[in-house]
């Protein structure tokens, strides 16, 4: 009787333990994976509204499921041929288009923002497809990208040089070599120079280049100055110690092909006038470039530049950090396409609009 009893409360106890075991695992196993799945709180003060899962319909495509890409316009009414994207990244093609005919079976819709800022209205009256993503895309600065009132709560992705875009397309990034390598600075015969075509006199640096130019000459081409073939730049501007890189206005990452293209890859240094140092130092090296706001005066600055000129060691500094990275200009709008291409392949599904983009592209 008694061993009975006792096996009773042994048996008892051992289904109390497996069931507080069930119990205890269970838990743990649900909270494990709602750590799993749980995202990192989006920043406040983030312009955009971000829904949870809402739909599952828009997972990413199988394999022999290529996606649809409208580009609403040619970018400034230019035509290229789009490219396989399946050569830059190592997700599958997407088929884009032009033909407008194809709106209904399009997973997304490239919109490029100066071309459709003339023409809101057929935009907007457009009838939505739920699933169907609408991409903004513009690489103008806000100074020159008319209009973006009109493009508020009509998108639910953006592309831009913005760092905090959904799909960030820089004009130029930075390549990590594998291995140290010397990098042999092109010969210099030559001190300043400047490519502008958009002059406008009024503007902050055309006034700074007076300036600069009463301390030290500048070569300047472009339009009103000296020709300049496209195919020569490179090779031009790589005789000059410094480069210009002067951005035609002032906005949080706006850093353009004149710093990647015309100054870094043609092998000068490029002395910056944009947003602050900061912001640069996101991008580049501290010394891969010289910032006007670190002197007093454009007259300070041309001393300096005068300075480095004649000490080829204090120069060389400027481009140690090339025998690690190798500074790569974005190569054309077909390549930019593809990145939409392929973050839509490697997105997870969400619901997402972009409210108030003119507040969020300032
Ligand atoms: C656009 O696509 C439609 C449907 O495939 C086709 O009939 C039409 O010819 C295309 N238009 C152009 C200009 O290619
Ligand atoms: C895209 O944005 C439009 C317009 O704001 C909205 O109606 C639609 O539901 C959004 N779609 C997705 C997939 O986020």
């Amino acid at each position: 009787m008694e061993l009975m009893e006792g096996k009773k409360t042994s048996c008892k106890k051992l289904l109390t333990f497996m069931l507080f075991s069930f119990i205890f695992s269970f838990c743990l196993c649900v909270s494990f994976r709602q750590f799993k799945t749980s995202k990192p709180e989006h920043n406040s003060s983030h312009p955009f509204a971000k829904i949870a899962p809402a739909e599952n319909t828009s997972t990413p495509p199988k394999s022999k499921h290529e996606l649809t890409i409208l580009l609403w316009t040619w970018p400034f009414g230019k035509r290229f041929n789009f490219r396989s994207c399946s050569e830059l990244y190592s997700t599958p093609d997407c088929q884009f288009t032009v033909n407008r005919s194809w709106y209904h079976k399009a997973n997304a819709v490239i919109v490029h923002h100066r071309d459709a800022s003339r023409n809101t209205k057929g935009l907007a009256q457009a009838t939505r497809i739920p699933s169907q993503r609408w991409i903004w895309f513009n690489l103008e600065s806000p100074s020159h990208s008319p209009n973006l009132g009109a493009m508020d709560n009509l998108f639910n992705l953006t592309m831009s040089y913005r760092r905090d875009s959904d799909i960030f397309s820089p004009y130029g990034e930075l390549q990590l070599l594998g291995q140290p390598q010397p990098f042999s600075i092109p010969p210099k015969a030559k001190l300043v120079a400047w490519v502008v075509s958009n002059w406008q006199a009024n503007s902050h640096r055309v006034k700074y280049y007076q300036e600069l130019k009463q301390h030290i000459a500048v070569d300047v081409y472009g339009q009103h100055h000296q020709a300049l073939a496209r195919d020569q730049l490179l090779t031009i501007m790589a005789q000059y110690k410094f480069y210009l890189a002067f951005e035609n206005s002032q906005h949080e990452d706006y850093i353009t092909e004149k710093v990647w293209r015309n100054a870094l890859s043609a092998g000068t240094v490029p002395v910056v006038l944009g947003p602050p140092r900061e912001n640069y130092e996101r991008f580049l090296p501290p010394d891969a470039f010289i910032h006007i706001d670190d002197f007093a005066s454009a007259r300070d600055l041309a001393r300096y530049l005068q300075e480095l000129s004649e000490d080829a060691k204090r120069y060389e500094r400027y481009f140690q950090w090339r025998q690690w990275l190798k500074p790569v200009a974005a190569s054309g709008w077909d390549t930019h396409l593809c990145r939409a291409c392929q973050f839509l392949q490697t997105m997870g599904a969400r619901y997402q609009v972009v409210p108030k983009l003119s507040e969020w592209f300032v």
